[in-house]
């Protein structure tokens, strides 16, 4: 089984969100990540499970919140949602390992780790592919524009993707747009 992590973050600072939320909204790397993700399961920690658009759906109605995608959710806490979650496709576990096991037992080909940072930091060293979203544009956060590099340090409770060594990595495939470019890397040791 492919393991392989799925993210947007900026070229310069690896930022991937602030206040649980993403710091950008490209239709077309939402686009991105449906084509590539749909059938397989996604990996989520609890927090970006929680910043799902359809989280609310599936508290107060039991609506899967990620429509075609088979879901885990990794949390220390997994009681808090097990009792409630009534929907088909939708796991909680409480290891990355356990994640992986249950992935692989179901017949997944390929695996996403799909965020966030506290995700990252554990599957990087499991990943054999990333699918990058590399943002390189000003961005758009609520209703102001703000440049990532020179602004950061306003954004609040920012996270970013972790440091990994490029070395490991080759790049097999790059799509440059207005703003951010696509890449697709592969482990090569
Ligand atoms: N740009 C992108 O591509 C992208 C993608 C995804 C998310 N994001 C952004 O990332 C931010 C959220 O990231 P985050 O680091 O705050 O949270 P996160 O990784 O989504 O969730 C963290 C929580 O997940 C659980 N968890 C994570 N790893 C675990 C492990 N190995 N074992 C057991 N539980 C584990 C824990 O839940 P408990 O506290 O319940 O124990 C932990 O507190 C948001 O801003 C979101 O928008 C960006």
């Amino acid at each position: 089984m492919i393991i392989s992590i799925i993210v947007a973050y900026h070229k310069e600072n690896k930022l991937i969100g602030f206040d649980n939320k993403l710091p950008w909204h490209i239709s077309d790397d939402l686009k991105r990540f449906k084509k590539l993700t749909t059938g397989h399961f996604v990996v989520f920690g609890r927090n970006t499970f929680e910043s799902l658009p359809n989280f609310n759906r599936f508290i107060s109605e039991g609506i899967h919140p990620l429509k075609n995608r088979k879901i885990i959710i990794l949390s220390n806490n997994k009681q808090k949602y097990l009792n409630r979650n009534k929907c088909l496709d939708l796991y909680f576990v409480d290891s990355l390992d356990q994640a992986i096991t249950l992935a692989k037992e179901q017949g997944e080909s390929e695996l996403f780790m799909a965020g966030g940072s506290k995700v990252y930091q554990h599957a990087i060293d499991r990943a054999n592919k990333i699918y990058l979203t590399e943002v390189h544009s000003e961005i758009v956060i609520a209703s102001s524009t703000i440049s990532v590099s020179s602004n950061a340090e306003e954004i609040t409770n920012k996270v970013f993707f972790p440091e990994y060594d490029l070395s490991k990595w080759k790049v097999t495939s790059e799509e440059i747009f207005e703003g951010y470019t696509f890449k697709t890397l592969e482990r090569i040791f």
